[in-house]
């Protein structure tokens, strides 16, 4: 089979979150299962794009609005993520270094949608499956049968997969005209709220949508920043599949970001090693409990919660616990974790920014992850610290729930609590606190959790199963 993967991100060309993970996983994965998976995405001006060699493989043309733009497809020659990888050019529109966040977000996607699918339209040849990720393609499913430009790719099957569904890419309709000719009596299938709404258009329009986590799915028939009725009304071609993760990247025994490799056998000695040097740069003890947060620091993360939470554990633990935190996103919140730091030093610090490298050493180095989250698709974090041996802290939501089982309960290895507010998050802390006091129930654990197995395969395969029964 033939698919071709079309998102906003994909690692390591381009990462803001999750959805680069998965993006840069997913068709690796399935290449590996004999299928020929290709990823297209937007250019940003980012180090890989310098650092590899591309090959141009098509030039065109295209009319966004009043706008005519030229664009350029280009393929990057080595193979070097393992599938084949295009990245669709804009001089104008896009070539920045920001993923997400220019003034033009709206026509910067809308335009890379419509530049995707003029390309695909110029293949001699047809993909089997074109599986679009996020609000950033949600136009794709309707263009592609809808646009009148578009009649060769009408029979192709889509699918839609949700990260997150509380990003929409909503626009006003006088964006209309950025769009290639369609039916005007059409205009209900890309509508909801009276916006255009690339999110609520994918639900509608495509073969079958599919997300991050079953959990996920459940809870958007009740909670979905407003989109709830479609989802139930669309439930009938939704389901969920639980990402994996991609272990050629995230792996004790092989990550080159580490300071120590470790295994089931030495992994007492190997986290020792990477918690020293994290302790080293931040100034901690590493004879004390880490707790540690990795992420975008947004309400959905549960990251306002943190300062107040962090301040209270370090009291109510008498002092035996410390936190560090690496992320940016809301001003606020990066504000109030800089704050607290010359009252807690010793004890708690953060690094406000993006940092592959010490993200890596974060799970290592660390005996527990906080992800207080509200929202949590599916989340990868934890994933990722359970294969590092380091026990999530999450509360129960999305993605967090269908893969943490709470250590008290049958076959359980994390910890998990109810209500995303400073109480339950303190309480978590403080179970951390009482086991790592007992060092052989912690070490059970930890060999526990480093044998879960969320690796792609599974994962990969489910998404074949499901495009077999679309073709
Ligand atoms: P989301 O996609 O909602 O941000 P996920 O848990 O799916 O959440 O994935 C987050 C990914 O982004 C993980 O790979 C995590 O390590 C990474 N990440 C988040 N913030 C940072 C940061 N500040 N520095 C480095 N990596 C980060
Ligand atoms: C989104 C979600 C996150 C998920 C990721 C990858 O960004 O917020 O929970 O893990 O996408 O699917």
């Amino acid at each position: 089979m033939e698919i071709i993967h079309i998102s906003a991100e994909c690692y390591p060309v381009a990462k803001v979150g999750g959805l680069g993970d998965v993006v840069g996983a997913l068709p690796k994965y399935q290449q590996e299962k004999g299928h020929i998976a290709k990823v297209l995405m937007p250019f940003y001006k980012r180090p890989f794009m310098a650092e590899n060699e591309f090959e141009l493989v098509h030039e065109g043309g295209m009319w966004i609005g009043n706008d005519w733009r030229h664009f350029d497809v280009i393929k990057e020659k080595n193979n070097k993520l393992g599938f084949d990888l295009y990245i669709l050019e804009i001089p104008g529109l896009l070539h920045q270094e920001n993923v997400y966040g220019e003034w033009n977000d709206s026509e910067r996607f809308t335009a890379f949608q419509i530049a995707a699918l003029d390309w695909l339209n110029s293949w001699q040849h047809k993909p089997d499956i074109i599986h679009c990720h996020d609000h950033q393609t949600g136009l794709i499913p309707f263009m592609m049968t809808q646009c009148f430009k578009y009649a060769s790719l009408k029979n192709i099957p889509s699918v839609f997969t949700i990260h997150n569904a509380q990003y929409q890419g909503q626009m006003g309709w006088d964006k209309m005209y950025w769009l290639p000719s369609f039916d005007n009596w059409k205009t209900g299938m890309i509508d909801w709220n009276h916006h255009i709404n690339p999110m609520a258009s994918a639900i509608k329009n495509a073969w079958h949508v599919t997300t991050v986590s079953p959990g996920y799915l459940q809870e958007l028939m009740g909670s979905a920043n407003g989109l709830e009725p479609l989802f139930r009304q669309e439930a009938g071609k939704c389901s969920g599949i639980l990402n994996g993760i991609d272990t050629a990247v995230w792996n004790p025994s092989t990550d080159d970001m580490i300071t120590a490799h470790y295994n089931l056998k030495n992994f007492v000695s190997g986290k020792r090693k990477n918690k020293q040097t994290l302790c080293d740069i931040f100034h901690l003890d590493a004879q004390k409990p880490l707790f540690s947060f990795i992420g975008r620091l947004v309400d959905d993360k549960g990251a306002d919660l943190l300062p107040e939470a962090i301040l209270r554990a370090i009291n109510e633990t008498n002092h035996h616990a410390s936190f560090l935190v690496l992320g940016s996103g809301r001003g606020e919140i990066e504000g109030a974790l800089e704050q607290i730091k010359p009252h807690l030093a010793g004890e708690y610090n953060s690094f406000i920014g993006y940092n592959e490298r010490l993200s890596h050493l974060i799970y290592a180095g660390s005996d527990f992850l906080l992800m207080p989250s509200r929202v949590e698709p599916c989340g990868l974090n934890q994933l990722y610290s359970l294969k590092y041996g380091t026990m999530p802290i999450v509360r129960g939501v999305g993605g967090l729930r269908d893969t943490v089982i709470d250590f008290g309960d049958p076959g359980g290895y994390g910890i998990r609590f109810v209500q995303p507010s400073i109480e339950d998050i303190c309480h978590s802390i403080n179970r951390g606190v009482a086991l790592y006091q007992d060092v052989k129930k912690l070490n059970d654990l930890r060999r526990q959790m480093m044998k879960l197995d969320f690796s792609w395969d599974t994962s990969a395969q489910q998404y074949i199963d499901l495009y077999k029964t679309l073709k």
